[in-house]
């Protein structure tokens, strides 16, 4: 059977072992209110440190040398929390995007946002609109916020588009192939991620880029968000390396 350009894509790989830096890190900053908990704090303390954290990873990803650093800042299914939980983590957004928004177009980094973008409140959606429109021209490392952000939520969308697309004969039924859907996707010209971080001991993806990370290699760490440092980071980047990625082919002849 012939190869489809994507099965092509994922086979020139095979053979190379991850040498090095993943191009694409995501990272599921979770634990903060676990963090805050076990030490007599509101959970909202655990969400200001997490932000603290987030400022290192970014210098930290910033000077390893990666090109796309994906984080988990908001899901689409974190609505159901505490609305005084939720308006505190919609304000550290916004203080998140006022003040570090300068130091990381001096860094050259690039900010997208992805996820469902309809009925945010308006000031949030502006700020998040700025700050990719003041970075779009930056050629460094691409920082991408997942905010309000649900990957079923993402592909029910992309599906919808390519279905428009049929509907008004823009697109053939029979021309739809991964790539159609890809590029349809909020993260459309994103290299899939190569490596997923979870923090805090969870082992799920939590409807995170579940199209995206077919082929992730997947880290978990016990550490929570708040805790996670440049070392715990360190780590994981040399787990990494030591991956071994197959894509569904046979073993790889590597070294
Ligand atoms: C991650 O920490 C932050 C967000 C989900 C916004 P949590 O708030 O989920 O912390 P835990 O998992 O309850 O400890
Ligand atoms: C995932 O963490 C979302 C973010 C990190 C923003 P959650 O804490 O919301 O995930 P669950 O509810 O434990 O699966
Ligand atoms: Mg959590």
């Amino acid at each position: 059977m012939a190869k489809t350009g994507d099965q092509a894509g994922a086979v020139a790989e095979l053979g190379k072992p991850c040498s090095g830096l993943p191009q694409h890190v995501a990272l599921i900053m979770d634990g903060n209110g676990r963090w805050a908990n076990a030490r007599g704090l509101a959970r909202t303390e655990g969400h200001r440190r997490g932000l603290e954290t987030l400022r290192r990873v970014i210098r930290h990803s910033v000077s390893v040398g990666l090109d796309y650093v994906t984080i988990f800042s908001f899901s689409s299914e974190n609505w159901r929390r505490p609305s005084s939980e939720v308006s505190f983590l919609m304000s550290l957004l916004k203080r998140f995007v006022q003040r570090d928004l300068s130091e990381i177009h001096k860094a050259n980094v690039r900010i997208r946002v992805i996820g469902e973008r309809n009925n945010l409140e308006e000031s949030i959606l502006k700020l998040l609109v700025e700050a990719e429109e003041v970075t779009s021209g930056n050629t460094g490392m691409t920082l991408v916020i997942a905010f309000n952000y649900g990957s079923r939520n993402e592909i029910v969308r992309a599906t919808k588009s390519v279905a428009a697309k049929i509907a008004s004969g823009a697109l053939c039924a029979d021309d739809v192939s991964e790539d159609t859907i890809s590029q349809h996707l909020d993260t459309a010209g994103i290299p899939d991620p190569d490596l997923i971080i979870r923090t805090s001991g969870e082992l799920r993806l939590s409807n995170f880029l579940l199209w995206q990370a077919a082929y992730t290699e997947f880290y978990f760490t016990d550490c929570s968000w708040p805790e996670f440092d440049e070392a715990e980071y360190d780590k994981a980047l040399s787990e990494f390396s030591h991956r071994e990625r197959r894509f569904g082919a046979v073993e790889a002849k590597v070294r």
